[in-house]
């Protein structure tokens, strides 16, 4: 009895032993990490309209925009198809995103207007979550992916194909081969690290961002286009970029949490105003005309 148990524990620990060397080894570094998606929805949630707060919750039931950020990276493990719509692969040696050169064809659909790219399937489920022909749960659908996607386009290594978007960019951070349970890299310095480094909880650091909005008038930059988004999104990570066996150092740390901050505040502010454009009243049988209405303003916080 006592030897088959003394068996059995043995296996377990070498099978447990196997799990975690194979999670340090393994890192699954796919987007700006959970904490990254909710902050971006947090500020975001700051400056929706009344109607748009509304429509969301319709869609979305007892979930929060936050609750649902992380969502898309969930979805894509049993998805694998849907993996390149969380990035665009612009090469560091180019300065500007390339849609032929960058953005594949539809894998599934190569007759598709739509492509393979974050920056592409932006604007898709941007149309599809407007379009009221779709099911409750498609447009709700198309929200979930547009919160994350928004999100990722404005994290820099997403917008860049050397080493898979730094993924394949061995790194230490502050001395430190592994980072969480894994080894770092310095796409996961970015997805995670960096926010991590900030020490605050969620309730700080959103506002802190919500702060850094206001210090710096960046309520001015809330609109634009994907591709500008991505482009300087790709400016930043060129600036970022380091070679395998990297220190990542305070100084680097320190440098570079400026801009994490920027690209998180901006992403929440850009998701708000695509959404505010798109979640407006549902159409009555008013004409349009007999029913001036002003401009909605984001609610005040
Ligand atoms: N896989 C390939 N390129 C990538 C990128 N830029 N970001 C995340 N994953 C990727
Ligand atoms: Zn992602
Ligand atoms: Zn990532």
């Amino acid at each position: 009895m006592e030897r088959i148990e003394v068996r059995i524990n043995t296996a377990v620990r070498a099978i447990t032993a196997a799990a975690l060397l194979f999670t340090i080894a393994e890192p699954k570094s796919w987007a700006w990490g959970r904490e990254g998606h909710r902050l971006t929805a947090l500020v975001a949630e700051a400056y929706l309209t009344p109607t748009a707060k509304e429509q969301v919750k319709l869609l979305l039931g007892s979930e929060t925009l936050a609750d649902v950020a992380p969502w898309a990276d969930d979805y894509r493990v049993n998805h694998p198809e849907t993996a390149p719509w969380h990035y665009v692969d612009t090469p560091k040696a180019e300065d500007k995103f390339d849609r032929n050169r960058d953005c594949p064809v539809s894998s599934t659909d190569p007759k598709s207007p739509w492509r393979d790219c974050v920056t592409d399937r932006i604007l898709y489920f941007e149309g599809r979550l407007g379009d009221d022909t779709l099911s409750k749960a498609e447009r709700a659908m198309a929200l979930k992916f547009l919160v994350h996607l928004i999100g990722d386009v404005h994290q820099p290594l997403h917008t860049i194909g050397d080493d898979r978007g730094g993924n394949g960019i061995s790194v230490t951070f502050l001395g430190s081969s592994t980072c969480g349970s894994y080894k770092c890299n310095l796409h996961g310095v970015w997805d995670e690290s960096l926010i991590d480094h900030r020490g605050l909880s969620e309730p700080k650091y959103t506002a802190a961002l919500l702060q850094e909005i206001k210090d710096n008038h960046w309520e001015r930059m809330s609109g634009g286009e994907p591709t500008t988004w991505a482009n300087v999104s790709h400016h930043y990570a060129t600036q970022a970029y380091a070679p395998n066996g990297a220190l990542i150092t305070h100084e680097y740390v320190e440098e570079e949490t400026k801009v994490v901050d920027a690209e998180l505040a901006l992403g929440g502010l850009r998701l708000a105003h695509v959404l505010n454009r798109i979640l407006v009243a549902p159409e009555t049988d008013t004409p349009a005309a007999a029913k001036p209405v002003e401009a909605e303003k984001p609610q005040p916080q």
